[in-house]
């Protein structure tokens, strides 16, 4: 049977990667220390024979006993609420972190993939942003401790394919939402969404005309399963191209959550990117992958979860 190592396995994408991987039959070894994550996210996989938890630090020694064929390293604080509550955390995160789970890779002669993100380009100069662009990141801006250790965390991973051996592969994963993002995490979509449904009013940052693309969560767990069992080295963008401005995705969410609310501008944070949108041609032709879900479906299916966990929470506290 084949057998995985997902760090971060108990986070907003590890855990439904957690559960997509079952679902196709594999074995699954979820490694996290909940600094970000929540048990919650998986507890429902526990009863899977094939599904094992370890409440392990990643950047501390990483060992996995038995074979493993394929190892998914995506620990690290991904919101920029966390990685500026966690800056040391989530350079480490990138590199020892990143270091030892390439370790664990060789030891086992598994594939490595490595969970690396849009903000390799940082505020972008050539747009759509394609693989091949190197990027214009600020290496000691408010955002490095996140950028750079993510770009540190690319380098690290070549180093181990050219000079080690190992069979890698490097996603760089665009805006994603869906169900089991976090309220609090500061990104935009999940604070509409709870501002919304509580009946407050809307904040969106600057005059919300920056753009982002953003990706329904089941479309990028697909494109990471294809680069995973592929042998791409990547790096190979995975997002959805399709450009909404930030005041747009307010009104759309606004709309969808039939909530009257009105939405207020509030600053915008230092080095936010201006656009982004992913080139996704090498996803195309070398994974045959192309995001299927439109925006107004994922972000209805999310709604839809966010009002089931506020109305859950309201019975807890009734009962
Ligand atoms: N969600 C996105 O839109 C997005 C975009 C680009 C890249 N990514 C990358 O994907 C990965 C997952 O992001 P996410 O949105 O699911 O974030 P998340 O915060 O929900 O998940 C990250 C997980 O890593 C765990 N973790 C962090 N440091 C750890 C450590 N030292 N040891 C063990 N576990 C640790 C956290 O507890 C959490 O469960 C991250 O590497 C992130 O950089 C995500």
């Amino acid at each position: 049977m084949t057998r995985v190592a997902i760090t971060g396995g108990a986070g907003f994408l590890g855990s439904h990667l957690c559960e997509r991987l079952l679902a196709d039959g594999v074995e699954v070894v979820c490694v996290d220390n909940f600094v970000t994550g929540r048990p919650e996210n998986v507890e429902h996989l526990l009863a899977s024979p094939r599904f094992r938890l370890v409440n392990r630090d990643v950047t501390e020694y990483l060992h996995v006993p038995g074979p493993v064929d394929a190892v998914l390293h995506f620990a690290s604080p991904a919101s920029p609420v966390d990685y500026y509550r966690l800056p040391v955390e989530t350079l480490l995160v990138g590199s020892a972190g990143t270091h030892n789970a390439l370790g664990l890779a060789r030891a086992k002669g598994a594939r490595f993939l490595l969970a690396s993100t849009s903000e390799a380009y940082g505020d972008p100069k050539v747009h759509p942003q394609p693989e091949s662009y190197w990027g214009n990141v600020n290496p000691v801006g408010p955002r490095s401790m996140y950028d750079e250790a993510k770009r540190y965390a690319e380098a690290l991973t070549m180093a181990y394919r050219n000079s080690r051996g190992v069979d890698t592969g490097i996603v760089r994963i665009f805006n994603t939402y869906g169900p089991r993002m976090r309220a609090d995490d500061g990104r935009a979509i999940p604070t509409f969404i709870s501002q919304a449904l509580r009946g407050e009013g809307i904040t969106v940052a600057g005059d919300g005309s920056q753009t982002r693309s953003v990706c329904y969560v089941d479309d990028l767990i697909e494109g990471i399963v294809r680069l995973l069992w592929s042998d791409l080295p990547g790096p190979v963008n995975i997002g959805n191209p399709h450009e909404l401005s930030i005041l747009d995705t307010a009104r759309l969410v606004r709309r969808l959550c039939g909530s009257d609310a009105p939405i207020t501008f509030i600053p915008r944070p230092v080095d936010d990117p201006t656009v982004r949108q992913p080139d996704i041609t090498l996803a195309h032709q070398r994974l045959g992958w192309t995001p299927k879900v439109a925006v107004d479906d994922g972000l209805a299916r999310t709604i839809e979860w966010f009002s089931d966990q506020s109305v859950g929470a309201g019975q807890r506290r009734a009962a």
